[in-house]
């Protein structure tokens, strides 16, 4: 004899092992209010539907806020032998209430309420995200302000190329989780469409009332089709592709914060409530926060790996394999939750050594493509440009001098149409100050954006929740 909810046909109990395998327990109890939400609609419509008496919806209510408040305080053990969040809580439900409690899964099955519950989880949470984005963008454009003119070295290859400002190098991460936050949106608003009333994979012979269900729930409508409702779970793939991007961005901001607070660089300080020592090095302070923010981009983007993985090929509709789903998602939106958190706590302590970023940027001929404009403006073509300061830098790493330290005799020899008031002029504060067009590194433009961004992040974070 099995005594499972659904062990009618069964003649034997299931094996020790399998019962806690199988269960998904441990991952979905934390979707218990998300689930309790969707019995209450589901029954307030069974009732209006006259599918379900008054007395019974009274019943039902009641006892569904008896057993929330149950769990939330503590008194409710969740039980593998009831294998997940569903039927634990219809099981609590029933011993609370009786008859009324077994018909509340009247026209419902487990596959539309657990599609339906993980929607309305997963809104919860990225409506959570969204507002640690909006933090995190709103300390770097505080930080970008502070530093619109301090200038440092702009890379690429991890060479010196032309001086930047701190501040625009800030505002470019401001944009990648402004992108950020738009995935996050989109994925959202698409997810948002009820799955209630799908039932097991067809639809139900009761004459059920969708739109009140997805209305009760905040959803914009239902959904359209019972069976993809219950099969597809391009949500969670879709969601955990957002948090992968965003993770990269961390990643590759952390990666940058790791370089410029090694001695080599020292461009900057990450404050001691988020550094570590050495058990062994007394001189060590470690950037763990920013290498470990590094290393939770592998776990998350394993994540996204797993939920496609585990779609791959399934046949509709529901197929046990998409239990699997939860966890996954769960640990990223727990992770990248974490990290925009340090983030957005770490940052605004940090403090920035403007005097060694100021000398790195004029080392390295950082200002050689300005002296090539200056000559281009002087009528020489640019090829022919890149040729002359070409060869002026060489003459400098010879002579171990900067580009604007060049005598006018050496000027002359390399070419007669290079001018010693071009070279006399460069200087790393020329360089971003001519720079003055949309999305260029000015610290005029710099200010410009950062109070665009300030209006926008007000303004964003009203207008924007589900
Ligand atoms: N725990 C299951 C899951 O997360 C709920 C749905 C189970 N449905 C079923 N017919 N076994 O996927």
């Amino acid at each position: 004899m099995s005594d499972k909810p659904w062990g009618g046909r069964f003649d034997a109990p299931t094996n020790a092992f399998v019962e806690a395998f199988n269960a998904s327990t441990h991952v979905d109890a934390r979707m218990y209010a998300e689930d309790i939400a969707g019995s209450r609609a589901h029954a307030q419509m069974l009732a209006q539907q006259a599918i379900l008496s008054q007395e019974d919806l009274t019943a039902i209510l009641q006892g569904l806020d008896k057993v929330e408040a149950d769990i939330e305080s503590g008194n409710f053990e969740f039980t593998i032998a009831l294998e997940d969040v569903h039927m634990n809580i219809e099981k609590a439900l029933t011993d609370h209430i009786g008859d009324a409690g077994k018909r509340l899964h009247t026209a419902r099955s487990r596959n539309d309420q657990v599609a339906t519950d993980t929607r309305l989880y997963l809104r919860k949470r990225t409506n959570e995200l969204l507002s640690r984005i909006r933090t995190l963008q709103t300390v770097l454009t505080t930080l970008a302000e502070e530093h619109a003119d301090t200038i440092m070295p702009g890379f690429t290859h991890l060479q010196t190329a032309q001086p930047v400002t701190l501040g625009h190098h800030l505002l470019a991460y401001v944009e990648m989780f402004e992108r950020d936050a738009a995935r996050f949106i989109d994925g959202r608003n698409r997810m948002n469409q009820c799955p209630l009333g799908s039932a097991a994979l067809a639809g139900t012979t009761f004459d059920i009332d969708r739109a009140f269900t997805a209305n009760a729930l905040g959803f914009e409508a239902p959904t359209a089709n019972s069976l993809d409702s219950v099969s597809d779970r391009d949500f969670i793939m879709e969601l955990l592709a957002a948090c992968s991007i965003c993770s990269i961005h961390l990643s590759r901001f952390s990666e940058e914060l790791i370089l410029w607070m090694s001695a080599q660089f020292s461009f900057v300080d990450l404050p001691d409530a988020f550094c570590t020592g050495s058990s062994i090095m007394p001189q060590k302070k470690n950037p763990d926060m920013p290498e470990l923010v590094r290393g939770k981009a592998g776990r998350i983007i394993g994540a996204l790996m797993s939920i496609l993985t585990t779609m791959k090929s399934l046949p509709l509709a529901y197929n046990k394999d998409m239990q699997e789903d939860k966890e996954a998602i769960f640990d990223a939106f727990d992770n990248l939750e974490g990290c925009l958190r340090v983030f957005g706590d770490m940052l605004p302590g940090m403090s920035v050594n403007k005097a060694v970023m100021h000398k790195a940027a004029s080392s390295g001929f950082s200002t050689a493509t300005d002296l090539a404009d200056a000559l281009v403006r002087a009528g020489v073509p640019f090829r022919d440009a890149h040729e002359i300061v070409g060869k002026s830098v060489a003459y400098c790493i010879r002579e171990v001098i900067e580009l604007h330290q060049m005598p006018s005799t050496a000027c002359a020899d390399i070419d007669v149409r290079l001018n010693v008031d071009m070279v006399q002029k460069l200087s790393v504060e020329a360089c971003v100050g001519a720079r003055d067009h949309i999305g260029g590194t000015a610290p005029k433009q710099v200010r410009l954006q950062c109070i665009a961004w300030k209006a926008r992040l007000n303004e964003g974070l009203e207008s924007e929740h589900a």
